[in-house]
Order: structure tokens, then C-alpha cells, then sequence
């Protein structure tokens, strides 16, 4: 599969929502269930990209974005602030070919460079892809919450998995992420 890995732009914005407004009217992984407006996700990229943290494409060669993945900080609450959650998502077509697993690797080095110590994902439905997707990634198990959502009429669980960035817990920081 050909693609490349770059940060995303505002031109990406319509591609990114069509993305993410498949998975939310017919997944679980997130727990919103009207999809986001162009302007919407215009907003979100704002916000994740003038705090600092990275938002990613994956790139055909024919320019088309075939999946996207950022992270930001995990709550608003100061002392999160080296804390950060991953969201990736493929487009359905492009699933299993690989880019989801390159797009994390390339995310995880983008957040320690943010100056992020831990990076968490929240996987609404606790969907074995991505459960899988983030064990390949170095992420291990830190909890599950049981029946805390319902989408397409059944109950959901959300598993919590995280992996340290760097030398993550083990030293203080030294540096504040932007
Ligand atoms: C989960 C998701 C991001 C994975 O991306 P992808 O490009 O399809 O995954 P890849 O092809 O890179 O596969 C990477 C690893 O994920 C796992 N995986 C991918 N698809 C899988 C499937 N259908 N079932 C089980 N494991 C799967 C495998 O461990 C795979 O590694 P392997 O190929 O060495 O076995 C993608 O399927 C997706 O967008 N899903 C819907 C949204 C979602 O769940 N996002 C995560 C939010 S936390």
C-alpha cells in the first residue's frame, strides 16, 4: 500500500469529516452519534493544532487522505497536561492494509515530541481492531469500563490502554508541552 504519513492541513478538513462521519454513524469506537460538521472538525483541528499537538494524515499517492490520527491532551484539568489521548481513523475502504498501524507508530514519536509523557486511548466498544491496533503499539491494558455507553441499540464498554513516551513516569518533566 502506497501512502505517506504527513501533518495535516486545513485543505484535509472535508476529507477528515467524511472519514470520521462514516465510523461515527455505523461504529462505536466513538461515542458521538451525529456526525460532525465540516466546521466542526475545522474547530477541532484549530483547537488540537494551536495547543501543540499533532495531527496527522495518511496520503495516497493520488493525494487522497486514507486515514488520520492526533492526539491531545487527555482532560482539560492542568494536571493532565502531559497526559494526551490518540484518535485514528481509516477510511472503511482503506482498513486493514496497514496504515492505522504506521499512522500510530508515526503519532506515538509526534506526541513524545509534543512533550507528552503518557498517551492513552479510549476505545469505545472495546473494538478487538483497535484493541489490537494499540497492543501492536506497545499500548497495555489500564481498564475497562463496563456498559457506560449505548450506541445502535446495545451497551457499550470502553477499554482504557495506555503506553509511557519516553522516559515517561521515571523522571520529572522537563519541559511544558506547548
Ligand atoms: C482500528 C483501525 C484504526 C485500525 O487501522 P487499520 O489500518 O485497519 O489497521 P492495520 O491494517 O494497520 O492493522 C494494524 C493491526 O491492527 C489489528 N487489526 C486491524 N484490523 C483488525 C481486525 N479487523 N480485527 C482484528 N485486528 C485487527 C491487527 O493487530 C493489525 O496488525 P497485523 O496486521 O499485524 O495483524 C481502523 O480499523 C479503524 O479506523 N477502525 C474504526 C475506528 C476505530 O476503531 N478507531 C480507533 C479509535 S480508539
Amino acid at each position: 500500500m502506497d501512502f505517506t504519513i504527513t501533518p495535516a492541513e486545513r485543505s484535509d478538513i472535508p476529507e477528515i469529516t467524511e472519514i470520521y462521519g462514516h465510523h461515527v454513524r455505523h461504529g462505536t469506537a466513538s461515542f458521538e452519534t451525529e456526525p460532525p460538521s465540516i466546521q466542526d472538525m475545522a474547530d477541532r483541528l484549530g483547537r488540537v493544532l494551536s495547543a501543540g499537538s499533532p495531527w496527522l494524515v495518511a496520503r495516497g499517492s493520488d493525494g487522497r487522505v486514507l486515514g488520520y490520527a492526533y492526539s491531545s491532551q487527555f482532560r482539560d484539568r492542568a494536571a493532565y497536561r502531559f497526559a494526551a489521548e490518540d484518535s485514528i481513523y481509516i477510511r472503511d475502504d482503506m482498513r486493514g492494509k496497514g496504515i492505522g498501524a504506521a499512522l500510530l507508530t508515526a503519532l506515538v514519536e509526534a506526541s513524545e515530541a509534543a512533550g507528552f509523557r503518557q498517551l492513552f486511548a479510549v476505545i469505545g466498544g472495546a473494538e478487538p481492531a483497535s484493541i489490537a491496533l494499540h497492543a501492536g503499539a506497545g499500548f497495555h491494558m489500564a481498564g475497562r469500563m463496563v456498559g457506560i455507553g449505548r450506541k445502535h441499540g446495545r451497551w457499550l464498554d470502553t477499554v482504557y490502554m495506555q503506553r509511557a513516551l519516553g522516559p515517561g513516569d521515571s523522571t520529572p518533566p522537563d519541559e511544558v508541552p506547548t
